[in-house]
């Protein structure tokens, strides 16, 4: 049976502030620079989710784009767009709001409500040149 990966494509707007509070202050405006910045800034995210599985022979579908876009806006976008990451987003209380954390909590948020196994990576875009990957690895 054929095995196809399918990327959807969503995007969001959200406020961070990156700060160690272990760390000095010092220590953070050397280490994070422009987004260590106290009154926070916003980021145009783009995130790309990837599934991938076999292709259903009664759809030709490895995922249905509609559910998969319903997932994405629900559980997504609709916690993180136009959000202070810091401040209105609980799963980042303890976990500094970096592009890498924030591609493991989508991983969280979808994992467990597509087929088991199917997602496969988590692409977010922090910058139209950054890009961080997440394959749900420890
Ligand atoms: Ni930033």
């Amino acid at each position: 049976m054929s095995t196809v990966s399918v990327t959807r494509r969503a995007h969001f707007n959200a406020a961070h502030r990156l700060h160690n509070p272990s760390q000095s202050d010092a220590w953070n405006e050397a280490t994070f620079g422009a987004c260590n910045n106290p009154n926070f800034h916003g980021h145009n995210y783009e995130l790309d989710v990837t599934v991938r599985g076999p292709i259903d022979p009664a759809t030709g579908f490895v995922v249905d784009t509609a559910v998969l876009h319903g997932l994405i806006d629900e559980h997504v976008v609709g916690q993180l767009d136009h959000k202070n990451l810091n401040l209105d987003v609980a799963w980042f209380a303890d976990r500094i709001p970096t592009a890498e954390h924030i591609a493991m909590f989508c991983w969280e948020q979808l994992a467990s409500r597509l087929p088991a196994g199917t997602l496969a990576n988590i692409r977010l875009w922090e910058t139209p040149r950054n890009y961080v990957d997440y394959d749900g690895g420890t």
